[in-house]
């Protein structure tokens, strides 16, 4: 019980008062510099708009399995870290799944969740151990990913992971009580497509949580500098249709029908995963026998350098230097419900 409060406590934190993270290693001029000298800018955003969900994550499984995975996530891991007490710890990598978790003993009576671009289960898989007496069912783009999922969840009778698309979500896998997805959204192509395929999977007063990546407004002004190191994020990580805000979220799931309950900015707790994943950006783009060795992996899985390098910039803003810009992405929690009456 205690445990539970001082939980509630650490997320109600204010930014502010969580541990201070230093100044950033590298100004967003200079990354931006790095970024040109090495990839081209010019030639990185030429791929701007580009369809490459699918080769993105083939190209990359290298990169997250020999690198992600293995120096700075836990196998499986696909996302990143929740870090509530501002510290980096692995048990960050768990903090969406439990924050489901929390949803659904809120919720009371679930019998069906759904995972939307599932990966390769790690949420899932914590949950249906939580819960055996919950059906779990998970959707991933990749058959590659849908396959670890399912060697990982071998032994689990409550699991079942399903290869195919999200857009829409496949009317077999409906209805649930809780449909959420945790970095996967921001994939969509048409926002209205996906929210009405979720609300139309979901039972009436079931519930959508969603983590994730969003286009940030509502922070001050935005550079030029800071803009264009958003859109190399989106092409380094094949987001064709580019992040939505959280408001055109609200509104395409108000059009679809869902409530929007909850938004939670939880951008604070992501740094210092970001800032971890950054100091091997940062190595990769001062060192140039590795990246001699990194030409040998596809294209687009290199490009993972790029994402790495900008993250904390984009979520953190920079407050001072030639360019001052307020943040361009930050990480939210949203929670929508369908209405009983539907
Ligand atoms: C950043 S990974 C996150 C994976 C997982 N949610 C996790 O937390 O580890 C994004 C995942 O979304 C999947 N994805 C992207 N677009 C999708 C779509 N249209 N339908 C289903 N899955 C999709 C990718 O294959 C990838 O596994």
């Amino acid at each position: 019980m205690q445990a539970k409060m001082a939980e509630k406590t650490a997320r109600k934190l204010a930014p502010a008062d969580l541990p201070p993270l230093g100044p950033p290693p590298v100004s967003l001029s200079d990354a931006l510099q790095q970024i040109d000298n090495v990839f081209g800018i010019e030639a990185l955003l030429r791929d701007a708009g580009a369809e490459v969900t699918e080769p993105y994550y083939r190209q990359s499984v290298l990169v997250y399995e020999q690198f992600y995975e293995k120096y700075l996530s836990v196998p499986g891991c696909m996302h990143f870290g929740l870090n509530y007490k501002g510290v980096f710890n692995r048990q960050g990598f768990f903090s969406q799944a439990r924050g489901v978790a929390a949803q659904i003993r809120r919720m009371g009576e679930v019998s069906d969740v759904l995972e939307l671009g599932c990966g390769k289960g790690l949420n899932t898989i914590f949950l249906a151990k939580k819960h055996p007496e919950i059906r779990f069912t998970g959707l991933d783009l990749l058959a590659e990913h849908v396959e670890k999922a399912r060697a990982r969840s071998a032994e689990l009778e409550n699991v079942r992971f399903v290869q195919g698309s999200f857009e829409p979500v496949p009317e077999e896998l409906a209805p649930a009580d809780l449909v959420f997805g945790v970095e996967t959204l921001c994939y969509a192509k048409d926002l209205d497509t996906v929210c009405q395929a979720i609300a139309r999977s979901l039972k009436p007063g079931g519930r959508l949580v969603i983590y994730d990546c969003f286009h940030e407004i509502g922070k001050g002004e935005v550079s030029p500098e800071m803009t264009q190191a958003r859109r190399l994020l989106e092409v380094g990580w094949g987001i064709s249709a580019g992040y939505r805000t959280p408001q055109r979220w609200r509104r395409a799931l108000s059009r679809a029908g869902l409530q929007l309950r909850r938004v939670q900015d939880e951008t604070p707790y992501v740094l210092p995963n970001v800032r971890k994943l950054q100091e091997f950006g940062i190595r990769f783009f001062d060192d140039w026998k590795l990246r001699m060795q990194s030409r040998l992996l596809p294209r687009l899985g290199q490009r993972n350098a790029v994402t790495a390098l900008l993250m904390p910039l984009l979520f953190e803003g920079q407050p001072d230097g030639k360019q001052p810009s307020a943040p361009a992405v930050s990480y939210y929690r949203l929670v929508a419900r369908k209405p009983e009456s539907d």
